[in-house]
Parts: structure tokens; C-alpha cells; sequence
């Protein structure tokens, strides 16, 4: 019998460059380790319970689409929000349609927008290999997911379940503990934590534990903080380019304001000494004006002197 051999692989998400928030969406951390647990189980339908933008979703797709698989992908969720989340817009589904129409629209998706309860009606018993419980978080929430999507599981499938890690303040914390306690699991504690259950049989369990997985899951840690911290840089990056940009352009409007300033400076001085010219004119004006007003009393005297001498001779003549 060939020995199945975990691989971890180094893929691209393409459905980060439509809707970037991924990158840095409590589920990132585990989406590497999700996308190479596809390609070693080759699962024939995985569900999804609890969708929302898809991050989650699109790392199984990417696998999905990357390795050829055959296998259906079932997407169920409202899209309207539960207790954690919050009551959201039509944004997070059209964008959830915008990704699978133009990045996956070569393999099979099917997404169920209905409660998770209405959903049991469209998938048989038996039937699902891979099952991810992302819906409400809390205790009595995520006991009815489980219990009730149980007789749709395989003999040989695997059930996630996000929200997990010891320091989560939820509900699913306590209820993985419980659900855990007499099956076969593993845990990761980073990203929110992500319990891995083989409730019904062991063979995924011994094949994957086989050859280390612990070491390997030291690897997706660590893989899920450098991926953190890239985003952190490529953010730094970012911050640092717009401030750059801003020197930029604050320099460009320096030297834009100085040369007005300069041209103003002209304008002013191009106005001072055409308001001397014309202080001069008006000196000068001013003083033929008292010249001839001068001149014009004189001729006045002098008229009236005449005058005066014409009416006198006339009065007293010889
Ligand atoms: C935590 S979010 C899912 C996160 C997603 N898996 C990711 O990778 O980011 C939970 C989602 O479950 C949905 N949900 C919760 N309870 C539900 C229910 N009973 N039926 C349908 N959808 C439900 C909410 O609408 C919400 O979008």
C-alpha cells in the first residue's frame, strides 16, 4: 500500500486580491493548513457552515481548484448575520458571488442561503466528507450545528470547528471540550484555534498524525504569524508610501507657493513704483495748478486795477 504523504504546499489565494480583508480575518491562520488537508483527503463534498465574506471558503476552493478536484463545495449561511457578527448588509453575498463567479467558476460551488436548520433538506445523509461549523458561537448553537449535521457525515470525515482556542471567551470553547473528549482530534490554539474531529473513524486520524504532525503543526503556527507579520510590513509599506507621497506633494506646493510669492513680490514692486510715478505726476500737477492759480489771481488784480484807474479817469476827468 502506498503511504499517503502530508504536503505542506505554498499556495496562492486569489481570492485575496477581490476582497484583501482576508489577509487579515481571524481565519487567515488556518487557511494554509485547511488547503492542505484538501489535498490530502480529496473530499468528494465539503459544507460550510457559516460563510459570511469566505474566507474560509475560498481556502478550500483554491484547493479544490488547484488540485482538479471534483469535489462539491456546499457554502450555507443567511448572509444576514447571528449574535456574534452582527445583523450586515447585502455586501459580504454579492461579494461571496462576485469571487465564485470570476475566480471559481470552474468548480463546484453551491452556495444555500438559508438557516443551517433548512439546509439539512438539501444535502443527503452520509454524504459529507469535510465539515466546517462557523455559525453562531455560542454553546447551545454550535451543539445543535453538530448534532444535527451528524448523519450527514461520511464514515471516514472530518469536522472543523473554529473558535476553539482556551483563551476564546465563547460558548464553542466549552462545547469542543466537551465534544472532544472521547474522540479523536487535533487543535490548533493560534487564529481563534481550530479543532479538527474524526468523530467516526480513525483512519484520516493515524494517517495524518503519522510522521510528526505535531512538528507540522508548529509549522502552520509560525506560517500564520510571518503571514501576519508580511501583512504588517506590506501595511508599513503602504503607511510609508502615502507619507512619502505627502512630502512630495507638500514639497511641490511649497515651491508652487514660493513662486507665487516671488511673482506677487514683482507685481508688488512693479505697483510701488508706478504709484511713485504717479505721486510724481500729482506733485507736479498740483504745482502748475498753484502756479496758474497764481498767475490767474495777478491778471485779476491787475484787470481789476485797470479797471478801477478806467472808472476813476471817467469820474474825475482833467
Ligand atoms: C463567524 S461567521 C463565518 C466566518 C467565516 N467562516 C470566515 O471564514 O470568515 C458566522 C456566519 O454564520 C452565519 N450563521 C450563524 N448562524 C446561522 C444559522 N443558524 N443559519 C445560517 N447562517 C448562520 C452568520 O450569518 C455569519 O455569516
Amino acid at each position: 500500500m502506498v503511504e499517503k504523504v502530508w504536503e505542506i504546499g505554498e499556495p496562492h489565494f486569489e481570492a485575496d486580491q477581490k476582497c484583501p480583508m482576508y489577509r487579515s480575518w481571524p481565519w487567515n491562520g488556518h487557511r494554509r493548513f485547511a488547503y492542505d488537508l484538501i489535498r490530502f483527503v480529496k473530499p468528494e463534498r465539503i459544507v460550510e457552515l457559516g460563510t459570511y465574506w469566505g474566507t474560509s471558503f475560498f481556502a478550500f476552493c483554491q484547493a479544490v481548484k488547484d488540485f482538479n478536484l471534483a469535489t462539491e463545495c456546499v457554502a450555507i449561511d443567511t448572509w444576514e448575520g447571528d449574535e456574534h457578527t452582527g445583523k450586515y448588509d447585502s455586501e459580504a453575498f454579492e461579494t461571496f458571488c462576485q469571487i465564485k463567479k470570476q475566480l471559481f467558476s470552474n468548480i463546484n460551488i453551491r452556495p444555500l442561503k438559508m438557516r443551517f436548520d433548512d439546509a439539512l433538506n438539501h444535502i443527503d445523509d452520509g454524504s459529507v466528507d469535510l465539515l466546517h461549523i462557523d455559525g453562531c458561537h455560542e454553546y447551545d448553537a454550535i451543539k445543535k450545528d453538530f448534532e444535527s449535521w451528524l448523519p450527514k457525515l461520511t464514515k471516514n470525515a472530518i469536522v472543523l470547528f473554529h473558535d476553539v482556542a482556551d483563551d476564546v471567551d465563547y460558548g464553542s470553547v466549552r462545547y469542543w471540550k466537551e465534544v472532544s473528549t472521547n474522540l479523536l482530534y487535533l487543535v490548533f490554539q493560534h487564529s481563534w484555534g481550530l479543532g479538527v474531529l474524526f468523530p467516526n473513524d480513525r483512519m484520516y486520524y493515524d494517517q495524518i498524525s503519522a510522521d510528526n504532525f505535531n512538528d507540522k503543526m508548529k509549522i502552520y503556527e509560525y506560517h500564520s504569524e510571518l503571514d501576519l507579520a508580511w501583512l504588517q510590513v506590506s501595511d508599513y509599506e503602504e503607511v510609508v508610501k502615502k507619507r512619502d507621497k505627502l512630502i512630495d506633494d507638500q514639497q511641490r506646493l511649497m515651491l508652487e507657493k514660493d513662486k507665487i510669492l516671488e511673482r506677487k513680490e514683482r507685481q508688488i514692486e512693479v505697483g510701488k513704483r508706478e504709484s511713485d510715478k504717479q505721486k510724481k505726476l500729482v506733485e507736479r500737477l498740483s504745482a502748475e495748478l498753484e502756479t496758474e492759480k497764481t498767475r490767474r489771481l495777478q491778471i485779476e488784480s491787475s484787470f481789476l486795477f485797470r479797471v478801477g484807474a478806467a472808472f476813476s479817469r471817467a469820474l474825475n476827468p482833467k
